[in-house]
């Protein structure tokens, strides 16, 4: 088996550039983002997430979702292909819809991220989280933050979307139960939700 070379921050940053991640084996991309680094290799980040702040050392090659999944403990948002395929890990970055998982920590500085658990709780579900549970729009539930996040973001610009508009808006997230006409039917039930307690 070829051994994985040794890596700095340096040219582990130069091989984003040269080479999409994409193009990496899985298991080389893994070894490498976990492989020990040199002592010193931290920086301070500061940013918000789901309204509370955060402040931390953090190192070069950590992604937003590492940061957010094992540092923070926040699992909302979930890692399933770690390679920017699935949108499993979808958060919203300063409200804009990133997959975390290809996204550098301390790229967010000073950022707002809001991941499923920023939109609504247990007690108070945002439309979309009480629509996906009345549609029973998910099967194992891994697809589900990613999907209702950027249902969210479609929503917050566009209140009254067309079937069509909702597929497009979810292209970037994938369903491997394949649970999608459920999941467009949630959509389309959080939207006339929203709607209703504007119009009120
Ligand atoms: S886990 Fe990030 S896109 Fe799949
Ligand atoms: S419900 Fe299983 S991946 Fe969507």
């Amino acid at each position: 088996m070829d051994s994985i070379p040794p890596f700095s921050r340096r040219t582990f940053l130069k091989g984003l550039s040269l080479a999409p991640l994409t193009k990496l084996p899985a298991e080389v991309l893994h070894e490498r983002r976990h492989a020990p680094l040199p002592a010193g290799e931290e920086e301070i980040l500061q940013l918000q997430v789901d309204g509370q702040e955060w402040k931390g050392k953090v190192e070069a090659r950590t992604t937003l979702l590492d940061l957010l999944r094992n540092r923070i403990g926040n699992t909302g948002p979930k890692e399933v292909c770690d390679l920017g395929a699935c949108g499993a890990c979808t958060v919203l970055l300063n409200g804009r819809t990133v997959n975390a998982c290809m996204t550098l920590a301390l790229a967010c500085q000073g950022a707002t991220v809001v991941t499923v658990r920023g939109i609504g709780s247990p007690r108070y579900p945002h439309p979309l989280q009480e629509a996906f549970v009345e549609d029973d729009a998910l099967q194992c539930g891994f697809c589900t933050p990613g999907m209702i996040l950027s249902a969210f973001a479609l929503l917050e610009r566009n209140a009254n979307p067309t079937r069509r508009e909702i597929q497009e808006a979810l292209a970037g997230n994938l369903c491997r139960c394949g649970t999608y006409t459920r999941i467009f039917e949630a959509v389309e039930r959080a939207a006339a939700e929203l709607r209703r307690r504007r119009n009120k």
